[in-house]
């Protein structure tokens, strides 16, 4: 009998995500009934807020349940139909499990990609979510001029790579921030940022924003919170704006005063958070829009592949320690 592994909630993490928060398990390849479909799954994303959903107390909403595989984003192959959207064969991704099978009964739920438009596992990065977070956080929310100074964290990530490069497409000039000097040379010399530094390394943010942009900010990306966005604020221009994508330096627990949000006033800045699901509108037409900029050349992108189904929980803990070099995929089977 076939059998489909699946990587299960076993605790929720107090502090750093651990392997003890996982468990591997072997079930049954299930079989689709009327109306579903079989899924063979090739790639698993790790993505930095499933972090708060293992977290979050059960029955709390969009809380991930103890003892279930744990949802995610997922790219895959249809094995099985019984579904008439949907053939043998057809690329698609929607939110499944990690694991290496997945039945998908409600297929509304299921998005058919266009191999044309670039490797499949994009579906999941560059043209799905994070691409998406991207483009509405630097582009409706940031609204970068030409000449302005734009100022991306996390530069390297899975969204930050994006958001660099749309701003220099807009005419920016951009600095970023990484955890490693590998990071950093990558943002320089293949994502085309203007400048970059390790903040891990750095006496301060502050001491870096001051050297490599000592007129002030335009425009910052913020993907960490705590110190950097504090060192961002003693440092805005006259209606700064700052898209606020995420704050991951605090998720696992740290908090951090802001000791400059005061500054806001006087530079007459917009702070805005935002949440990708509450723009899912446009989504249809982003995929395409996205590989025509891919297509020109204003943005290239990089995804962290870490093979095999077992390797996932490591994959993840990975991800939130900072080891990833762009968008970080679990690939489960060959495509
Ligand atoms: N608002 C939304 O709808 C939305 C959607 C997607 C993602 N997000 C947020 O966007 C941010 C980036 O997500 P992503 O998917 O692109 O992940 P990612 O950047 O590909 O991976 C996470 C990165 O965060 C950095 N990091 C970890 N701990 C840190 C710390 N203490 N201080 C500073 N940086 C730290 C690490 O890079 P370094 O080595 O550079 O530290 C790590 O590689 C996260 O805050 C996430 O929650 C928000």
């Amino acid at each position: 009998m076939a059998l489909n592994r699946q990587v299960l909630l076993a605790a929720r993490p107090q502090g750093p995500v651990t392997e003890a928060c996982f468990a591997l398990r072997d079930v049954p390849v299930p079989a689709p009934g009327p109306g579903a479909v079989l899924v063979r799954n090739l790639f698993l994303s790790c993505d930095p807020y499933m972090r708060g959903r293992m977290a979050a107390p059960t029955g709390y909403a969009g809380a991930f349940a103890l003892g279930e595989p744990i949802p995610a984003r997922v790219v895959g192959q249809v094995l099985e139909s019984r579904h008439a959207a949907f053939a043998p064969g057809d690329y698609v991704w929607g939110f499944m499990c990690w694991e290496q099978y997945s039945l998908v009964e409600y297929p509304s739920a299921l998005y058919r990609i266009d191999p044309s438009l670039g490797p499949v596992s994009h579906a999941i990065s560059v043209l799905g979510m994070p691409g998406r977070t991207a483009e509405v956080g630097m582009l409706e929310l940031g609204r970068p001029q030409p000449g302005e100074t734009v100022f991306v964290s996390a530069a390297s990530g899975a969204v930050g790579q994006i958001a660099g490069q749309l701003a220099r497409a807009a005419g920016a000039r951009v600095i970023g921030s990484a955890g490693t000097d590998a990071k950093v040379a990558h943002v320089l010399e293949r994502l085309g940022f203007d400048a970059a530094f390790n903040y891990r390394t750095e006496t301060s943010p502050g001491v870096a924003l001051d050297r490599l942009c000592p007129d002030g900010i335009d425009v910052y990306f913020d993907n960490v919170g705590g110190a950097t966005l504090d060192a961002v604020l003693a440092r805005l221009r006259p209606f700064a704006r700052i898209p606020v994508c995420g704050m991951i330096s605090q998720y696992d627990g740290a908090t951090g005063g802001l000791r400059n949000l005061g500054a806001i006033v006087g530079a007459r800045a917009t702070l805005t958070g935002f949440i990708i699901y509450d723009h899912m509108d446009g989504f249809d037409e982003f995929p395409a829009r996205m590989a025509e900029r891919m297509r020109r050349g204003e943005v290239r992108y990089f995804e962290d592949i870490v093979e095999g189904i077992d390797n996932t929980p490591a994959a993840f803990i990975g991800m939130m320690a900072g080891e990833n070099l762009g968008k970080r995929l679990v690939q489960v089977a060959p495509v």
